[in-house]
């Protein structure tokens, strides 16, 4: 499998506070069959987790890398980031600042959980005629998506990438990202899973349960399709 959203780049934000924890957390996503691992730090965030591209950054995935093979953890870690649609999002955009998946077309943004429909699609817009496919990150946890998941719909069927967080169809997030979540992948808008991971403990890159539930409750999914084929498409940088 590969995981197309975690916070395992250490340090760098909320996600995985030492090297210790990222290594921890990379052997726990191999144990359950994860082999590439996209890092995808916080990003334009209000406050210091501005991740945009530079040479810190890039050398900030080499070194989890190194340290990785130097403790024979079979993961590749891909560059990417979580970019918050906000502030001076398209200006940043048109600079080329953003960090895309694997340095492809596919741009992982995110928004405020109370963010605004409108201001939403404009940011997705943007994104796009900027030359860019944009990955919404958890739309199931957007209190507009919950509220009318047909929004979300919308953006699937203009070719806009839904992830789900798999926590949300463990139950983790809440019965509302979880029925939202549940129902926009039973109408099949949804293109990946990924585990949006900060830590070892509590939101973990294990993918065990996930496949579990997705077997029990959604037979009708494909997890080849949402956890491999369709990342891997992503990080070749090929049309889906
Ligand atoms: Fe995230």
């Amino acid at each position: 499998m590969l995981d197309l959203h975690c916070h395992i780049l250490p340090g760098l934000d909320d996600g995985a506070g030492s090297l210790e924890i990222a290594l921890e957390m990379a052997a726990m996503a191999a144990d359950s069959g994860v082999t590439h691992i996209f890092a995808t730090p916080h990003c334009n965030t209000r406050n210091a987790q501005k991740n945009y591209r530079s040479d810190e950054l890039i050398a900030a995935y080499r070194s989890l890398q190194a340290a990785l093979d130097e403790a024979e953890i079979p993961v590749k870690i891909l560059s990417g980031a979580e970019v918050l649609a906000r502030g001076r999002f398209a200006e940043h955009l048109a600079a080329g600042d953003f960090m895309t998946l694997n340095g492809s077309r596919y741009l992982l943004v995110e928004f405020y959980f109370d963010e605004d429909p409108l201001s939403m699609e404009q940011a997705l817009s943007e994104a796009a005629a900027a030359g860019l496919v944009p990955v919404v990150a958890h739309p199931e946890r957007y209190f507009c998506v919950q509220n009318a998941p047909e929004l979300a719909q919308r953006w699937a069927e203009r070719g806009w990438v839904l992830q789900l967080n798999k926590e949300s169809l463990l139950g983790g997030l809440g019965d509302r990202a979880f029925d939202t979540a549940a129902l926009l992948l039973r109408r099949g808008a949804v293109s990946v899973i990924a585990s949006d991971a900060h830590d070892f403990r509590w939101r973990t890159p294990h993918m065990g349960g996930l496949l579990e539930i997705l077997e029990r409750r959604f037979p009708e999914a494909d997890p080849g399709l949402l956890l491999y084929e369709t990342p891997l498409k992503i990080a070749r940088d090929e049309a889906l």
